[in-house]
Formats: C-alpha cells, structure tokens, sequence
C-alpha cells in the first residue's frame, strides 16, 4: 500500500485536546495521513546544544509525528538565518533586508542533511514523499544522496519571486538545481509558476519538454499551480459552534452603532500593517462623520522573535497605533483595537462573522488564507465586504474583492469607505462570487490535486519514455 509522508519544518497534528486550535493546513493533512495511514516528519520546535538525531514517534488521533530536536546552531543559521533571514525576506521582494551570510547556507544545508539522514529509515520503497515550504528546498536532493528512488513532491507556500528578484540571491543556481530532484514542484499561483519557468528557461538553460515538464541540470521535473484553499466543509462546521457564535455575540455587543472592521495576520513585515493602519488613520482623518461609526481591530500574533527585522516592525506598529488612539480616541470610546494575542480558529470564525469589513493587505503573500475564511464567516443575507491586496496569491482567484495596491494607504482608506458604503445587493453578489470560490477550490481540492499529480508521475515518465 502507497503511504503518504509529509515533512515540513513544524509539524502540526491534531492535538487531541480539540481541534480548533490547529490550523486548517494541519487539518487537511492529517485527513490525508490518515487516509493514506503515513506519518508526519519535521522539527519539534526544541534545541539541543548538540545534533542528536533522536527521533521522537507520537501517534495521536490516527496520525503519526515524528519529530527530531535541532542543534541550537541549527536553530540560528538554518531556522532563524537562511530560512526566515535570507529567503524569507527575498521571496517576499524585500531584497533591502534580506541577509547573505555564507554560514546560513551552510547551516541550511547541514539541517537538511540532518533531517535526510533522520528520515531516510523510515521510507518504504512505495511511499510518496510531499516536502512542504521554503525551509526544505534542498530536501529531495539529500534524500536522493542517500539512495531514495521514491516519487518525491515539493510545494512551496510562499510567492516565488520574479526572475529579477530572485537572481538577487548568491546561490539562486544552486537552489533551483536541487528543485529538480523532486519529480513534482508546486507554487501557489500560475504567477509563480511563471517566474519559475523564467527563471528555468532563461538563467538555467533548461527546456520545456511538455505543458508542465521541464528539462535542466540533465534532469526533469514537472511544475504546477495548486492555489490552496480551506477545509471549507469544516469551516461550515465552526462558524455553528458555540464558541463562535458567543465571539460574535460578543463582537457585535461592543460595536452596536459601529461598523467592525477586522484585520488577522502573523505580525511579519510582509502583511502591510503599517501601511493598512496608516491606511485607518488617513480614513480617520479625512471623514471626521465617520469617526464614531467604525472599530478597527488588528489581531497580530507576535512571530520570529529572535529575528531583528520582527523586533522592528512590532516596535513601529505598537507606535502607530497608539499614535491612532492618541489623536482620535475619546474618554469614552476608541477607533482601534490592537492585540497580539493568539486566537483559536473558531473564536476567529466568530470575529470575521461579526464584521462589515475584513482587511487582509499584505505587501507580498503566498496566498493568503485569511482572506478565505473571512469570507465562509459571513452571513449570506448580510455578508460583510473583503478588502484584498492584488499581491495576495489569493486575488488570482478572489476577483470579486475589493483589490488593492497594499503599498498605499491612500487606496485602502478609500476602500474602507467604499466598502462602507456598498448596498446590501452590491455586497451580496460580490460575496456569492467569493463563497463559491472558497468551496470549490477548498484544500481537500488542493490536496488531491498535488498527491493525484505526484501518484501519477510514474506512469507520466513511462509514458514519455516509450
Ligand atoms: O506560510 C509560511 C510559514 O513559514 C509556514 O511554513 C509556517 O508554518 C508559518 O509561516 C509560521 O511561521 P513559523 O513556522 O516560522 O512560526
């Protein structure tokens, strides 16, 4: 029997202790590990002060995990340096702070070697081998070093970015060579689809041989878009569930007379949320009748903090927003709401449920699932309106949102006030549009789109061989 393997950096199954505090991703790909009776491997989120290699097995909920600790300097030039300092920022357009520092390659490409050897013993010859995000790039190619022949897919949940901007990256060669060990690569968009074939076609001398195969490096590998979506039959489930409807409640009892406008992002230098509050306090400015009519709420978990570009953007919001208060808020009321606090996905459902307007403007984004689940929150009689960056992978497939530049404050202040605004009919055919979208392009969707491909490869090749 096929099984199915998942390795990404963190590993997320079902806790046991209710799902509503996993992510919608974790959820689908623990159907799918049960489905296919596979495991999950990747870190465990600890540090030891040297690799042990120690794998840690939990079965919990029909899903296997396994887990191995990092070495703390792992954890430095891999997790915090590579990863999160050097490609993070460039697959994000944000050369200026993007950091080239040979030893993050380096540990890079030790902590996937380590996370090779791990796994290496406990792949069967059948299984299918589904690498997640930008952490894992090199993955196929350490695992092809030690002998796998087995059918191995990557998908990468970040933008890739154009030719130009990536080209910016010493080593950008090295890294798209190792892409072709994997049989199938995946982008989120037929944008980064693009790129990449740019990228193949005119900096690597390869060739396309088919619609979606291509040849460099002597070797080839097929690419697709698979815009991911959310488990949209589970997000129907949550927003009936007590604990949204008493976050509703509850959101709605603190804006009567008010309008909710809500904005829910990791607070990374990527989601705009200087601009998107700059944007606020410019609507603020300009529409003194509207001052007491809105509430804006910003939930920001706080993310990456040892990273020092996250120090910084979290010291500027904390500024802005108390600016905001400063100058517009009352001794009996207040415009801006600004948390950094996590919430459970069916207290979030609750939020998005009681809102007019959801903001999800981030300056570059993969795809933007937030931007989803906003809209299966919303009441079909009276669903609140989306406003969506055009530089969310999502806008590909949400055209019906209000779209964007999210670089400029001056068009989300607008669009808060157009959104305001729109009539009931106006919001309802918008909304309809998006609904649709979210259910039919949902991630079982995706799921099966990428493993189905990945299941075909095979037979693909013979194909091409004979
Ligand atoms: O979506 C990109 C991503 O890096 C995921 O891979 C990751 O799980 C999530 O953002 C949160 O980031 P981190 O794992 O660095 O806390």
């Amino acid at each position: 029997m096929t099984r199915l393997i998942v390795v990404s950096n963190r590993v997320n199954p079902p806790t046991g202790a209710g799902e509503e505090s996993v992510g919608g991703l974790a959820m689908a790909l623990a159907a799918a590990l049960r489905e296919y009776s596979g495991l999950w491997f990747g870190w465990s989120g600890q540090s030891t002060p040297t690799f042990t290699g120690q794998l840690s097995m939990q079965k919990i909920e029909g899903v296997t995990a396994a887990t191995i600790d990092l070495e703390e300097s792992d954890v430095e030039e891999y997790y915090n340096g590579y990863a999160n300092k050097t490609l993070w920022p460039l697959f994000h357009y944000r050369t200026d702070i993007a950091a080239y520092d040979r030893a993050f390659n380096e540990g890079y490409q030790r902590a996937n070697r380590r996370f090779a050897e791990t796994l290496r013993p406990l792949i069967e010859p059948d299984d299918l081998i589904w690498i997640h995000d930008y952490h894992l790039i090199p993955l196929a190619r350490e695992l092809r070093r030690l002998g796998l022949k087995n059918r191995m897919g990557f998908f990468l949940h970040v933008p890739w970015p154009a030719y130009q901007v990536f080209v910016t990256l010493p080593g950008h060669r090295q890294l798209v060579e190792s892409m072709f060990d994997y049989d199938l690569v995946g982008f989120q968009t037929e944008d980064y689809r693009q790129a990449f074939e740019e990228y193949v076609l005119s900096e690597a001398g390869g060739e396309k041989v088919g619609d979606d195969l291509f040849k460099a490096f002597g070797r080839s590998v097929r690419v697709g878009a698979f815009p991911i979506g959310i488990d949209a039959p589970d997000f129907a489930r949550l927003i009936k569930t007590n604990r949204a409807r008493r976050m509703r409640d509850l959101m709605t009892a603190c804006t009567v007379f008010r309008h909710l406008i809500v904005g829910v992002d990791r607070l990374d230098y990527s989601k705009g949320l200087e601009e998107r509050f700059t944007g606020f306090e410019r609507f603020l400015a300009a529409d003194p009748d509207m001052r007491r009519e809105v509430l804006m709420l910003q939930i920001a978990p706080v993310s990456r903090e040892s990273v020092e570009a996250y120090q910084e953007i979290r010291a500027r919001l904390d500024a802005i927003s108390g600016r905001i208060n400063g100058e517009y808020a009352d001794v009996d009321w207040a415009p801006f709401r600004y948390v950094n606090k996590n919430y459970r996905r069916d207290e979030l459902a609750g939020i998005y449920g009681a809102a007019r307007i959801g903001l999800v403007t981030p300056l570059r984004d993969g795809m933007n699932l937030v931007a989803k689940e906003f809209v299966a929150s919303q009441n079909p009689e009276d669903p609140g309106v989306l406003i969506l960056s055009r530089f969310a992978g999502a806008a590909r497939q949400m055209k019906e949102a209000l779209l964007v530049n999210p670089n400029s404050p001056d068009e989300i202040a607008d669009a808060i006030r157009r959104g305001l605004a729109m009539d009931k009919p106006e919001r309802i055919r918008r909304w309809s549009a998006l609904f649709d979208n979210v259910q039919r392009e949902d991630v079982t969707a995706w799921r099966d789109a990428f493993v189905d491909a990945l299941k075909g490869v095979e037979e693909r090749r013979t194909a091409l061989a004979s």
